[in-house]
């Protein structure tokens, strides 16, 4: 196949490889988007998947279409915001089938904002909590059972944010500068234990954050050198290759996938 079937979205357009046959998944932030094309590539590729959101029904389609489909996969509502339902999380995943083996950390928001008027609390301390701190409190209360499990592997979602500026999303860039240097960190922490920690840094990608057509998009797409934004599931095709068996010498890595946005 060359290049990506017109109107993909959020389903895998390949035949299944069984690339994570026997493999159990945590997805956090996969109610639209990015988070929903990994659910959907990582149960069609032989996971079996607990998936996150708000959005209970949404998350209860993506469950049921994947079922209907011969996956296996969970909706569990849960506020990333909140440590105690992440560790909650943790604890269901690994009491229904014994071990997590996967973990990706993939919610998050997006507020623009001219960089004087950021309401530290509604815009800095919101997108920290989402997009770093949920991520943090996950690995802390995951490790231990992929220690338990003799391995594991972990994916971050960052952003090409974390490499390059971001004008009038400030709050963002760092919070995802922070996911980039906490992957590095917890890659060498625990490289002894089997755990590989690696992060995908998507571009453009037209999801729930980023749609066809919105300021930001139109502020971006002349930047690209493919002259387009990604669909999810090219995001999530990166995420399968660092979360299998296949990225078994990979650890501490920036999967940097932007079309070529960034490199002139
Ligand atoms: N789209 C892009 O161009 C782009 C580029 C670089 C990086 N990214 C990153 O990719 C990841 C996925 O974003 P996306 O583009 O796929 O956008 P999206 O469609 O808006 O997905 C974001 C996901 O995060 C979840 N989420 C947000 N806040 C949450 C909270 N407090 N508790 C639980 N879940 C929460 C949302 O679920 P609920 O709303 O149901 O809670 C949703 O499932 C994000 O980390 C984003 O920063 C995206």
């Amino acid at each position: 196949m060359y290049g990506l079937a017109a109107g993909a979205g959020n389903r895998q357009v390949m035949k299944s490889m069984d690339r994570l046959k026997g493999k159990v998944a945590i997805i956090v932030g996969a109610t639209s988007g990015i988070g929903e094309a990994m659910t959907n590539l990582f149960a069609q590729e032989g996971a079996k998947v607990v998936f996150t959101g708000r959005r209970e029904e949404l998350g209860k389609k993506i469950e049921a279409d994947v079922r209907a489909r011969g996956g296996e996969a969970t909706f569990r509502r849960v506020d990333a915001n909140s440590e105690a339902e992440l560790e909650a999380l943790a604890d269901f995943t690994a009491e229904k089938y014994g071990k997590i083996d996967i973990l990706c950390n993939n919610a998050g928001i997006l507020i623009s904002n001219e960089f004087t008027q950021i309401d530290l609390e509604k815009d800095f301390d919101a997108t920290i909590a989402t997009n770093l701190r949920s991520q943090f409190a996950m690995c802390k209360h995951t490790i231990p059972y992929m220690i338990r499990n003799g391995g594991g592997s972990i994916v971050n979602t960052a952003s090409i944010g974390a490499f390059f500026a971001m004008p009038f999303q400030v709050s963002y860039a760092a919070s995802k500068a922070g996911v980039k240097q906490m992957t590095r960190s917890l890659a060498i922490a625990y490289a002894d234990k089997n755990i590989r920690v690696n992060c995908i840094c998507p571009g453009l990608t037209h999801s729930g954050m980023e749609k066809s057509g919105d300021a930001f998009d139109n502020a971006v797409l002349p930047l690209v050198p493919v002259k387009r934004a990604a669909q999810p599931i090219e995001m999530a095709y990166g995420a399968l290759y660092l979360a299998s068996d296949e990225a078994s010498y990979t650890t501490g890595h920036d999967l940097i996938m932007t079309g070529g946005l960034g490199l002139q």
